[in-house]
């Protein structure tokens, strides 16, 4: 690829497989028509290599070029992203239990807005293409100007443990997957707007596989997923494998949204004023713990 020119879509996506430039065509019907069938049947979709070969390696460099930005933490949380017991709900419960998570993010401010990683995600094509595989009318960028677009890197030994996302669905692309462990799991559908579903969480929190799926991503492959609803974790990376690479391209049926500033401070260890003063205005879309 000649990178001294101007990245453009079709250098980044696999166009004849998934042409998202023209929304007119059968073969970007069927494509839409197969993510809502997963999406539908159990909130995920994966579009396979929807990013070509050649441009997943630049993607990756992209990625190695910033590793020095990822911040890395540590914490032991329960699902909802908390870290303290909560005397509301027995020890078994849950809430209370707190599993392991270690990883690190490559935040929003990282990227250039002429690399190809910012081009892909700020591509209009690709929103469109993404809101009408998941039925909504339209798709913003989130505006979250460190979570926005993220790498989220799983070296050797780490985990992202089991947990719920705070946006209803999610999109990532593998950019680079683990050679050992490093596996997407979900437990589709584990709760609703209306329901906690906590017994079946702790199901799956002791261990138990009833409901569990778990996905053999590729590099390349562009996975929509309902992580609202849908508890699910990166299980431990191997101590000798190379370091898991996902790429997540953050959208929002409203323009304008900024993330919550103990969460930011959790993921990048720093808020920006952006996030405290979106924390006054805040308007949430339900009542769930988060
Ligand atoms: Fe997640």
């Amino acid at each position: 690829m000649n990178q001294t020119s101007p990245i453009e879509l079709a250098d980044l996506v696999d166009l004849e497989a998934f042409p998202i430039d023209d929304p007119t065509s059968a073969s970007y019907i069927e494509a839409v028509n197969d993510a809502r069938v997963g999406l539908r049947a159990e909130g995920c979709a994966v579009l396979n290599r929807f990013v070509s070969a050649e441009a997943v390696e630049l993607l990756n460099d992209e990625v190695l070029e910033r590793r020095h930005a990822t911040h890395y933490s540590t914490q032991v949380i329960n699902p909802y992203f908390h870290t303290a017991f909560n005397p509301d709900y027995p020890v078994e419960h849950p809430v209370n239990t707190f599993i392991e998570r270690t990883s690190g993010f490559i935040p929003g401010d990282a990227w250039d807005r002429d690399c190809a990683t910012d081009i892909l995600f700020q591509s209009s094509e690709v929103a469109r293409f993404l809101a009408d595989c998941l039925e909504i009318p339209i798709l913003y960028c989130y505006d979250d100007p460190l979570a926005r677009l993220v790498t989220n890197i799983c070296d050797p030994g780490q985990q992202l443990t089991w947990h719920f996302d705070t946006n209803e669905f999610t999109v990532t692309v593998l950019v680079q997957p683990a050679d050992e462990g490093g596996v997407f799991e979900y437990a589709p559908g584990i709760r609703s707007a209306d329901d906690e579903g906590f017994d079946a969480i702790a199901h799956v929190l002791a261990g138990g596989r009833n409901g569990v799926k778990t996905l053999d991503l590729q590099p390349g492959d562009l996975q929509i997923f309902m992580g609202r609803f849908s508890m699910h974790r990166v299980t431990r990376v191997g101590a000798s494998s190379r370091p898991r690479h996902t790429t997540i391209l953050a959208y929002t049926p409203e323009p304008g949204v900024i993330g919550r500033v103990e969460r930011t401070r959790q993921l990048f260890g720093r808020v920006l004023p952006a996030h405290e003063h979106a924390e006054q205005e805040r308007v949430r879309s339900d009542a769930l713990l988060d």
